[in-house]
């Protein structure tokens, strides 16, 4: 039979495996299901987040500026972001959030839209 401490840190953990927390524009926090396409939970949480092309990396309207300490925890640019990028003309640490799936590396990342 499990305590109640116990059956406390396996739900915490259960949770945390499960979702992780961004911070936005430095004013508000939200938390985010792992495995889920970021644009998809910004859109949900966030008025005025717009990804207008839904994931196809033609629009840029997805885009955010990821904090530099954070940068290095996203997953791997494809080429079909960095071409968007490119056109675009945007550099340094924006992503196409729609070309992501939220990971647990991701957890307390800031960022802005
Ligand atoms: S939704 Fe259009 S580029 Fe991401």
């Amino acid at each position: 039979m499990l305590s109640t401490l116990q059956k406390s840190s396996i739900f915490s953990f259960a949770r945390l495996a499960s979702t992780v927390t961004l911070h936005i524009d430095g004013v508000k926090s939200i938390e985010a299901p792992v495995g889920v396409r970021l644009d998809k939970v910004l859109k949900e949480q966030l008025p005025g987040f717009k990804n207008s092309c839904n994931g196809g990396a033609v629009c840029a309207k997805c885009v955010c500026e990821f904090g530099a300490d954070d940068f290095a925890k996203l997953p791997a640019m494809g080429e079909d972001e960095a071409d968007c990028l490119e056109d675009v003309e945007l550099e340094g640490t924006n992503r196409l959030t729609c070309q992501m799936k939220v990971t647990s590396d991701m957890d307390g990342v800031h960022l802005k839209y």
